[in-house]
């Protein structure tokens, strides 16, 4: 298994090399080679995704990812930084399905921003398109608009089938969960949501088994803090997408948990952590590992053909915060405060 390493920026380091040690632990058939990306990839090579780190990526069964970004480079031109390197990973190797699981884990309902028993126990799949809309769409730019100084605009752009190919993913995830689909769009505003429910609702006809629903946006973003606990899974655009799995993730009591897959239509996939790169605590060895060590278990489950590996890092995961121990962002009083290499040597010891 060859597996492409891409720690990237902030605190990408310092998470990732505690995903490998766990990986190490198990003790798989497993080659890893690293790469620099983002801001890491312009300092390297004047390019956020060095042709070298792309072609490394290409040739590797999984990619697992850091983060990217940091403020030095917010001047340089939209090219050069550093996010265009997971744009440009995303749309290259067609990762197209994003799954963005939010799990509540019992130990840690108290340290969401919500009361307890409305997050208690939650398991939810957010499932954004990851390739298409207003991140992609032509044209876009800036252009000067006359007497009202410059403009400027985005395509927001979805056809059938890309619609179509990212609802299935949707219904096959909750054919093996509660079987429950919540589309969520702007239908009521939109042409591309229009086309996106009505293609959703025929897609669903081949489905029968599964339940599907339609909600706003706004609506959701709503639900999600008054009742999270009526939606399984969610399926929606790229945008609504990256903002809803924000939100779903303070429902879980940190970003710092959350772990996502990014697959293309043969399998393969990038697999990071939601969260940035953290500049404000990058290198002080206060990061969560614990979102990047389960990406690491979900590329072993949905890349790698290793379900029962994948099984044991969460078990390992859920033993260490049963144990007590807390990185800042999921402290609560009571617990003991650890750091990102005590976390992550943790789960090894565990394992
Ligand atoms: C995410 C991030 C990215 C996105 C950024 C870094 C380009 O916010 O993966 O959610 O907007 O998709
Ligand atoms: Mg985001």
């Amino acid at each position: 298994m060859k597996i492409a390493v891409l720690p990237g920026d902030g605190i990408g380091r310092e998470i990732v090399s505690q995903a490998l040690a766990v990986l190490n632990k198990l003790g798989l058939p497993m080659e890893t080679a690293e790469a620099p990306v983002g801001g890491a990839g312009y300092e390297a090579a004047g390019d956020p995704l060095p042709e070298h780190t792309l072609a490394l990526a290409k040739a590797a069964d999984a990619i697992l990812f850091g983060a990217v970004g940091d403020a030095r480079y917010d001047t340089l031109p939209r090219a050069k930084r550093p996010e265009q390197a997971i744009l440009g990973l995303r749309k290259a190797l067609g990762l197209f399905a994003n799954l963005r699981p939010a799990q509540v884990y019992a130990e840690l309902a108290g340290a969401s921003a919500l009361r307890p028993e409305v997050v208690a126990g939650l398991d939810m799949l957010i499932v954004r398109e990851l390739t298409g809309d207003i991140y992609f769409g032509q044209p876009r730019g800036m252009r000067d608009a006359g007497a009202n100084g410059r403009e400027g605009f985005d395509t927001m752009h979805y056809n059938e089938a890309e619609i179509r190919r990212i609802a299935k993913v949707a219904f096959d995830a909750a054919r093996k969960r509660s079987k429950r689909v919540c589309s969520v769009d702007k239908a009521n505003v939109l042409e591309t949501s229009q086309l996106w429910r009505e293609v959703v609702t025929a897609e669903a006809k081949n489905w029968p088994d599964i339940e599907l629903s339609h909600m706003y946006v706004d609506n959701c973003a709503m639900q999600l803090v008054k009742h999270p606990k009526q939606f399984d899974v969610i399926v929606t655009g790229n945008l609504f997408g990256d903002i809803l799995s924000d939100e779903a993730s303070m429902l879980t009591g940190s970003i710092g948990m959350l772990p996502s897959a990014s697959l293309n239509a043969q399998g393969r996939g990038l697999y990071e952590p939601i969260h940035g790169s953290a500049p404000d605590i990058a290198g002080k060895g206060l990061a969560n590992p614990l979102a990047t060590i389960l990406s690491a278990a979900m590329m072993l489950r949905y890349s790698l053909g290793q379900a029962a590996a994948a099984d044991r890092i969460e078990a390992a995961v859920k033993a260490v915060l049963r144990q007590g121990l807390r990185t800042a962002d999921i402290y609560t009083e009571g617990t003991r405060k650890v750091g990102t290499e005590e976390m992550g040597a943790a789960v090894v010891d565990r394992l």
